[in-house]
């Protein structure tokens, strides 16, 4: 099958064909349907997060179950050949203390941070037999993959597998920061700053959460637009002059604001983020940053104001619990996921979408296959 390769962070990635082995013990084949380019593919492939390669790339997939593999029990997992699945990221453990007290995105022991499948190997091979191994435990920028059965999560009737895919890392990020990590109140006035897939789905979280004023914030027009449409109730367009940035924004929040995301892992809109914060408001940190940036803020003003800063990875995501949930939200009409696909895109055309990204140009670049 052919399959997005990465050889080596900082390197392009190139189309190969790879063999994919049948699914071993707690496993199942999915033959993937749609895959998202994230920014975080990004940072793997520039170098950002050096990881020792090759891997086939991507971790933002939907696709359909072809095969279950041995000991996965169809009636309690939901997982039967033909089903649509939408992949997490994070395979949790479901033995260590965070996934026994309910919080899966803590897990301490999942091959997914180490890029292998529970066993520590892997079922993907080049011709001459060498392992390539899965991104994340699910390298969706490929024709099929194997993945360990908890990180294939059965979605509704009726899902377009294009959100599947995105609910399997954008929106579950974004949505859950505003409603799992931060749990926004209803009436609160929300700042979100950087509007990639990432932002975005923030900005759709917080019109569920019933903010009253969301302030979406970018330095490119079209993304300020599309914020406007999904519920944003003003915008600001990011520019050098970060006083007049800032006071624009505060100004625009109606003496808030009570909330600051922070979607695009920058140390300037991160401490953006902390000092625009009134006494008792809360900065999210949701975009993630090259390994080894420091960010800083003056001390005494946010203690004195009892400030808090809350790191949220994943979204603090269950995804067998979340990801059908937020497509349930789709399916209502609430959650208009599709409105972050902007192109259609075949393997060969990832390079091209990652500079795109690079550049901030357009929205999610959907993979179809
Ligand atoms: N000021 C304002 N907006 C900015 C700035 C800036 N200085 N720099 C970049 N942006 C905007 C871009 O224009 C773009 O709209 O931030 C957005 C980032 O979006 P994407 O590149 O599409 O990234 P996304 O996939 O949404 O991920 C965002 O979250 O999970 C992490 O690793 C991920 O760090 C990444 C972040
Ligand atoms: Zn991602």
């Amino acid at each position: 099958m052919r399959a997005a390769v990465l050889q080596q962070s900082g390197q392009p990635v190139t189309i190969e064909e790879v063999s994919l082995d049948e699914p071993k013990h707690g496993e199942v084949r999915v033959r993937i349907l749609a895959s998202g380019v994230c920014h975080s593919d990004l940072h793997v492939r520039d170098g950002e997060w050096p990881r020792p390669g090759p891997f086939v790339i991507g971790h933002e997939g939907a696709g359909i179950v072809e095969t279950l593999g041995p000991g996965v029990d169809s009636a309690a997992t939901g997982l039967s050949p033909g089903r649509l699945v939408a992949l997490s990221w994070y395979a949790p453990c479901q033995r260590c203390a965070a996934c026994r007290s309910g919080r899966e995105w803590l897990c301490t022991d999942s091959g997914s941070s180490r890029h292998r499948l529970t066993d520590g190997t892997t079922r993907l091979h080049r011709p001459d037999g060498s392992a390539v191994y899965p991104y994340c435990g699910i390298g969706t920028m490929a024709e099929a993959t194997v993945v360990p059965a908890s990180a294939a999560v059965p979605m509704p009737d009726g899902t377009p597998p294009e959100v599947a895919a995105l609910i399997g890392c954008c929106v579950s990020t974004g949505v859950g920061a505003v409603t799992k990590t931060a749990r926004v109140p209803a009436g609160s006035r929300v700042v979100v700053i950087g509007l990639g897939g990432v932002g975005l789905s923030v900005v759709m979280g917080a019109v569920l959460a019933g903010a009253s004023v969301i302030v979406a914030v970018d330095r490119v027009p079209a993304k300020l637009e599309l914020a406007r449409e999904l519920g944003a109730t003003a915008t600001v367009l990011a520019g050098a002059d970060s006083e007049a940035i800032d006071a624009e924004i505060r100004a625009k929040t109606n003496g808030g604001p009570d909330f600051t995301f922070e979607a695009i892992g920058l140390a300037a809109t991160i401490e953006q983020a902390i000092r625009l914060l009134p006494p008792g408001g809360t900065a999210i940190l949701v975009g993630m940053t090259p390994f080894g940036v420091r960010a800083s803020f003056e001390v005494f003003p946010f203690v004195d104001g009892s400030r808090s800063i809350l790191g949220s990875n994943y979204g603090f995501a269950v995804a067998s619990v979340d990801f059908p949930r937020y497509a349930r939200l789709h399916l209502a009409g609430r959650l208009p996921i599709e409105r972050l696909v902007e192109r259609r895109i075949g393997l060969d055309g990832v390079e091209d979408a990652f500079a795109r990204l690079r550049a901030g140009d357009g929205l999610r670049s959907v993979i179809s296959f």
